[in-house]
């Protein structure tokens, strides 16, 4: 494993500008739509920090309509204007700090004051992390703002800086990020996966709406650092990943339930195993799973997966819809393959134009 994370700040600037024109300009107003996701076989590990590099490959399935709306303006004043769900944040706040940190590996030495402003349709109640829709929304939009017109896998690889699952968020449906063996990371980025399940379906049990109480980067950071576990969980992880993938191609669904809920609870048993202990997992979340287990002893075929969170999502074909909208309190049932018609730009599965883009 090589953790550059204090060695070498220069690689980001290098990775953008290799990708950027000299002088950037704000061309036109831009807006941008991407999904959230998340991992059936996760990603937990970066081999190196400064790049976001991960240690394992990782596939995710997309949240259709929910996710972030991102608007790029150039600022009317000489400062940036960061924005969220219709609220002016201080600039010092956690979230446009991190907004413009990521803009700044665009702009590098450049003057260019922006007013960027972020809606995110995700239910607060689902108590879902928007960092991946996000990033991917911010990356796309600042392409339009910009011109730039890069490749899809190169914004994915861009995104890569804001937020490791964000590089799955530029598409709609099964998106895999394949780990990448270079050491400048070139090619460690996300690619849409040919495969239409309109059966599939994501249901989020809210057991903790609040914000999370130690961020996954933080979280991802302590347990690769003290967890004897994590040793074990890169080989593991990527044979996850792969044996995922071809479950997914043969429309599997047991298997891969039972790989995605198997793959998540082992990242839980990494977290766990750190010293001191990591439990993002709360009592109710646990009380979820029992339940889920019950129903399966009873031939219900329904899986569970966790992040960095308390919440529980389960994994199911429309067939258990009506069970599990009647039996799980509070439920929110995600249909990744069907989106607004407003939307712009779809093609179809797996398609490139999958996500929106839309100029003003
Ligand atoms: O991309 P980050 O830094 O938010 O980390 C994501 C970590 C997990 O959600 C737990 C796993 C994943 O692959 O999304």
């Amino acid at each position: 494993m090589t953790d550059r994370s204090l060695t070498d700040p220069a690689k980001p600037a290098a990775c953008f500008a290799a990708h950027l024109p000299a002088r950037l300009s704000v061309q036109q107003p831009a807006v941008a739509y991407a999904p959230s996701n998340i991992a059936l076989a996760k990603y937990w590990g970066k081999r190196d920090a400064v790049l976001n590099l991960p240690l394992n490959s990782s596939l995710s399935i997309s949240l259709a309509d929910w996710g972030s709306h991102t608007r790029i303006f150039p600022a009317e004043t000489a400062y940036d204007e960061v924005w969220l769900n219709g609220v002016s944040l201080p600039l010092d706040s956690a979230f446009a700090s991190k907004i413009i940190c990521f803009v700044d590996l665009y702009r590098r030495e450049q003057t260019l004051p922006l007013r960027i402003e972020t809606d995110n349709t995700l239910p607060t109640a689902a108590g879902l992390a928007s960092s991946a829709s996000g990033f991917a929304a911010l990356t796309l939009a600042l392409d339009a703002a910009f011109n730039l017109k890069l490749p899809k896998s190169v914004l994915s690889m861009l995104a890569r800086f804001g937020s490791g699952s964000a590089t799955r968020s530029l598409w709609h449906g099964f998106v895999r990020w394949d780990r990448g063996e270079k050491e400048d990371g070139s090619d460690s980025f996300a690619r849409p996966l040919m495969l239409d399940w309109p059966e599939f379906r994501i249901a989020i049990v809210p057991v903790d709406t609040g914000p999370k109480s130690r961020s996954s980067r933080d979280g991802m950071n302590h347990t690769v650092a003290t967890s004897p576990l994590f040793k074990i969980w890169p080989a593991q992880a990527e044979a996850d990943c792969t044996a995922v993938h071809t479950a997914l191609e043969a429309r599997d669904f047991a298997t891969l339930g039972a790989l995605s809920e198997a793959n998540a609870l082992a990242l839980h048993a990494t977290m766990m195993a750190a010293r001191p202990a990591l439990c993002y997992l709360k009592p109710q979340s646990w009380r979820v799973l029992e339940q889920l287990w019950a129903a399966r002893a009873e031939g219900h075929q329904i899986y569970a997966t966790m992040d960095a969170g308390a919440n529980v999502k389960l994994l199911f074909l429309s067939s258990e819809e009506v069970f599990v909208r009647r039996s799980f309190a509070n439920v929110s049932v995600i249909r990744p393959f069907e989106w607004p018609q407003s939307w712009l730009g779809k093609v179809g599965p797996g398609g490139q134009n999958w996500v929106s883009k839309q100029v003003l």
